[in-house]
């Protein structure tokens, strides 16, 4: 299981990273934006702790504009993964950029329809957003385990990126699923770290060891 943080925030991404377990960082303009710093030095920064796949979003909506922006991109570095919305103009965008083999990550994925057109356009990635198809009273875990199906059954090359998680609850199924990544809040990174009775078995010990040591 990939494990990517999903972030622009360079330290969380720092902290992370530090610990071993960082496959790649998802960035969305919303993500962006709430950092306050330029986008292309952000990715750049991102690019330089990850080495490792990093999704810089397409903010252009029309096909030409999707590409020229894709174009300036990977030019940041070599691990730019664009990110393109699931749109009739992003899928164009997704074809001609693979055929460029520029590897794509297609967003707002919220239906297995979608999934497979994506796949067939030749996406790196497709993002199924899960916790946002939960808020309106779906089960965004079943889309994303339709999106693993679609890749597995017909074998395509794309690997699916279960997005919008929001809990540990989530990543469980995840992995219970055999979903390829999980893109993490930092947040949710630090929920899995946790567990009561190793904090309560850590204390146990060290009064044992104190106890028997006086
Ligand atoms: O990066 C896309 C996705 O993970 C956003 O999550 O929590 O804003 O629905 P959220």
């Amino acid at each position: 299981m990939q494990i990517f943080l999903d972030t622009a925030n360079i330290e969380e991404i720092k902290e992370i990273s530090s610990l071993g377990i960082l496959d790649g960082v998802t960035t969305n303009p919303s993500l962006i934006a709430k950092e306050k710093k330029d986008f292309k030095s952000t990715i750049k920064a991102i690019c330089d702790i990850v080495k490792g796949p990093v999704s810089a979003e397409v903010i252009a909506t029309d096909y030409e504009g999707m590409i020229t922006e894709a174009e300036e991109l990977v030019k940041i570095s070599e691990y730019v993964v664009v990110k393109i919305p699931f749109t009739l103009d992003g899928l164009k965008a997704t074809r001609y950029l693979s055929d460029k083999d520029i590897p794509v990550n297609m967003t707002l994925i919220f239906s297995p329809n979608q999934a497979v057109l994506a796949c067939k356009a030749g996406a790196r990635y497709i993002s199924p957003f899960v916790g946002r198809l939960d808020d309106i009273g779906h089960d965004g875990m079943e889309l994303a385990i339709q999106c693993q199906d679609i890749v597995d059954t017909y074998g395509y090359e794309t690997e699916v990126i279960a997005a919008s998680v929001r809990h540990p609850e989530h990543v469980l199924k995840i992995m219970e699923n055999g979903i390829d990544i999980a893109t993490l809040p930092h947040k949710v990174v630090m929920q899995m770290l946790k567990h009561p009775l190793t904090d309560i078995g850590i204390e146990k010990f060290l009064s044992d060891w104190k106890n028997a040591n006086k």
